[in-house]
């Protein structure tokens, strides 16, 4: 679903940010990346849906490359991937509903967007997949008037309705309490199991890392320094990605960045 070609990333400045990296996801999986600030997760998980363009090799999705596609198909690939951000990125004085079915941009032309006609199956969709998240009942809300949880909620809904085949989440539980943390979560993973959608998350914490991953890619200094399912990331082999040996304190989450 996901591959990574000898792919590697250096910033205008100079900075690494990538490098050398191969790396292929099969539908379905759901993968978290870890490693510590810095190490390319972001650069990472950007490169995929060409938030961020890479300097060398090539990424392709779905047996498409979207390093080489431009226009139509470039849109066409995109609108596959959905992307849930650490704030949310809602238009947060539009309602819920409004925000959801920006999900649907994609698939319409501009003028028929602009004036906000969705067709009926469109508002379908979206109301299903704010009943998929379980937040129904404020879908004409204000999307600032929601929680942190609700809103991160909506994100995932708006991904929903755009029909993506790929959810890509960076750090989209970062700034919620743990609670809310888990109900994200546990959002992700049921809809990455009942729907099939190939998932693949930046967290900053080992033990999330641990409880919802299938597999574990880790990173340091834009390389992948480990690669395997769950069982086979022990805290030696996160001492290696980290560089160090952990606190105990960042195994539980505890440590703000
Ligand atoms: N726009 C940019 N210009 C120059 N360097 C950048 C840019 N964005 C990121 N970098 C650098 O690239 C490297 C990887 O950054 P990246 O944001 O991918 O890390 P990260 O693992 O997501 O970190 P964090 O956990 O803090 O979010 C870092 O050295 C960073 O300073
Ligand atoms: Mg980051």
């Amino acid at each position: 679903m996901i591959e990574f070609r000898n792919v590697s990333k250096v910033y205008p400045n100079g900075t690494k940010g990538l490098h050398h990296i191969n790396l292929s996801i099969d539908k379905g999986e759901f993968v978290v990346i870890v490693g510590l600030s810095g190490a390319g997760k972001s650069t990472l998980l950007r490169s995929i849906n060409r938030l961020h363009e890479i300097t060398d090799g090539e990424i392709v999705i779905d047996g498409q490359s979207i390093t080489t596609a431009k226009g139509k198909e470039l849109r066409h690939i995109r609108r596959d991937i959905g992307m849930i951000f650490q704030s949310f990125n809602l238009v947060k004085r539009s309602s819920v509903l409004k925000n959801v079915l920006s999900g649907r941009v994609a698939y319409h032309s501009t003028l028929r967007t602009i004036l906000g006609l969705f067709p009926k199956e469109d508002v379908q969709l979206a109301f299903d997949a704010l009943d998929r998240v379980n937040i129904l009942e404020k879908a004409y809300s204000r999307a600032d008037e929601l929680s942190g949880g609700q809103q991160q909620r909506v994100s995932i809904a708006r991904a929903l309705a755009q029909e993506a085949k790929i959810i890509l989440a960076d750090e989209p539980v970062a700034s919620l309490d743990p609670l809310t943390t888990k109900q994200v979560m546990d959002d992700l993973k049921r809809i990455n199991q009942e729907l099939g959608i190939t998932t693949v998350v930046n967290l900053h914490f080992i033990d999330l890392a641990r409880e919802y991953a299938t597999r574990i890619i880790g990173l340091r200094g834009g390389e992948v320094v480990f690669d395997g399912p769950v069982e086979e990331a022990t805290d030696e082999k996160f001492a290696e990605i980290y560089g160090r040996s952990i606190q105990k304190d960042e195994l539980l989450g505890a440590t703000a960045e």
